[in-house]
């Protein structure tokens, strides 16, 4: 029982990240905020702002949850602070145990083994199932764009089965009868979403060095075609879109804030490279931090010109930034912003696809998930297996799966995480005082108690349904635990200890 609550010792987290099978150190500050800003601009502010800005609605036109309006820069800022509190505690936890493992890595440190699964399985949720939501966005966006340039791909390879299944739209929907069928089931497969996931596995099984050069030029790409979006935005403002600021109140801006907080999810995603990264120490806090402010600013900037150019309740829409641009006549803008969207999606794949193998690696060195887990390519010192699991994983799930169902899961088991890291720096402060701390969270009891309480805030603005669907996950986590992790664990009273 004693084994559920035991922590593994910070000493020995450090040494593996010496070890001669240690990954290959390659990334400096500047990488890092880079693969931040490339975690975090995605499928959220091209994507999701629309729906934040403007309410969801169900197939009978019934408000679901409401918007924030233009009041969506409010939005931003609440979920800028909240990440900023919880992004100072990674930073804290980062610099200190710059291991592979991230949040999973910390909580085995402070809050023990049995957290520290529930943490490295919820994780699966942030990267992986994420990675779904976003490969099956970049499928939407890369089809509409092959439209505009009259290719027209059959529907039944660009749409996934549960997103017919679950349309409220009946054209949708009634692909399920109209598919070619075989056996009698309905062949429904999406799939641009299926091969981009082989793609970027295929790049990351190259190395890491090579992966963060197509990132670095992504990245710079990604902030280009927004600052394009911004100018050519700000041309257009009209003062009436600003009436009213905020239609629904708080509310809408809470809610509104549940559906974005998909857009900045991913600059917790670096502190998975603190093995590869040199002098972690300094330069995690720098990525970590960098990242995430500069997105905050632009976030901010985008949602204020987005809903002054339109009327907020016109921006329901998959691409309400290339919406907003052609309603405002400008029609080659929006064709190169949504090119910039397919761009920044991929970005945001490559970090997420780049994160999940290491956790699962960092789980497999612990004995939690079999040793084949922890294994390092001889040459490319790139985690080969995982990153391949990873692959099929995330590539079947986008062939068939729904982007919808797939954001709301991720939202809540982020938000999870980030609840037990800022819980982590605090009771580590208590444990292990004497541990030297290259970067201090300021104020440490406030940042880290107002962290835990605006994540689990946010965390309430999501639907019922959510919450019931992260039980099972959890559930089904917890019976692997039993049946695997428990037993195989290198702090399992009979383990053979391996160096
Ligand atoms: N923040 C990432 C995106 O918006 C996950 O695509």
């Amino acid at each position: 029982m004693s084994q559920l609550f035991a922590r593994k010792p910070i000493a020995e987290l450090l040494v593996q990240g010496e070890s001669p099978y240690a990954l290959k150190r390659a990334l400096g500050a500047g990488d890092l905020i880079m693969l931040g800003i490339g975690a975090v601009i995605g499928a959220g502010i091209f994507g999701a702002i629309g729906t934040a800005a403007a309410g969801q609605y169900d197939a009978a036109g019934h408000l679901v949850r409401s918007g924030a309006g233009p009041a969506l820069v409010l939005s931003f800022l609440l979920l800028g602070v909240c990440c900023a509190l919880a992004g100072l505690c990674y930073a804290e936890l980062a610099a200190m145990i710059p291991q592979a493992g991230s949040a999973y890595a910390y909580s085995y440190a402070t809050l023990g083994e049995l957290v520290a699964w529930v943490i490295g399985w919820d994780l699966i949720l942030e990267y992986a199932v994420g990675n779904v939501a976003v490969a099956i966005s970049w499928a939407d966006y890369f089809t509409s764009l092959l439209r505009s340039f009259d290719v027209h791909l059959p529907v039944w390879l660009t749409t996934g089965y549960r997103t017919a299944l679950l349309a409220p739209d009946p054209a949708v929907h009634g692909l399920l009868q109209t598919a070619p069928h075989v056996a009698g089931i309905p062949i429904l497969v999406n799939v641009p979403a299926f091969l981009i996931v082989v793609v970027i596995t295929w790049l990351l099984l190259l190395g890491v060095r090579e992966s963060a050069t197509a990132n670095n030029i992504m990245v710079t790409i990604k902030l280009l075609v927004l600052g394009l979006f911004i100018i050519a935005g700000l041309t257009h403002l009209s003062r009436a879109n600003y009436h009213p600021f905020a239609p629904n109140g708080f509310r809408g801006i809470h809610q509104g804030a549940a559906i974005v907080f998909f857009a900045y999810i991913g600059f917790d995603a670096i502190s998975t490279a603190a093995e590869e990264t040199q002098n972690p120490q300094r330069n995690l806090p720098i990525g970590i931090l960098g990242g995430l402010a500069i997105c905050t600013v632009i976030y901010m900037i985008v949602g204020a010109v987005l809903t002054g150019m339109v009327p907020y309740s016109e921006l329901g829409v998959a691409d309400p930034l290339a919406k907003a641009l052609n309603s405002a006549g400008f029609t080659t803008v929006g064709w190169i912003v949504a090119l910039g969207a397919i761009v920044s999606m991929s970005a945001v794949l490559l970090v997420f696809q780049y994160g999940q193998p290491r956790i699962f690696f960092a789980m497999g060195r612990d004995g939690l998930l079999p040793p084949w887990a922890a294994k390092v390519h001889a040459r490319t010192r790139v985690p080969h297996v995982t990153t391949l699991i990873t692959g099929v994983f995330v590539g079947l799930w986008s062939l068939i799966g729904d982007a919808g169902e797939t954001y709301n899961l991720t939202n809540i088991g982020t938000l999870f995480a980030f609840v037990l890291v800022c819980v982590g720096v605090l009771v580590l402060r208590h444990t292990d005082r004497e541990r030297a701390r290259p970067f201090r969270v300021p104020f440490v009891w406030v940042v880290s108690l107002t962290g835990a309480a605006l994540c689990l805030f946010v965390m309430v603005g999501l639907p019922l349904e959510t919450w019931v669907r992260f039980a099972v996950w959890l559930a089904i986590g917890l019976i692997l635990y039993a049946w695997y992790g428990y037993r195989h664990s290198r702090l399992h009273p009979t383990a053979r200890q391996v160096p």
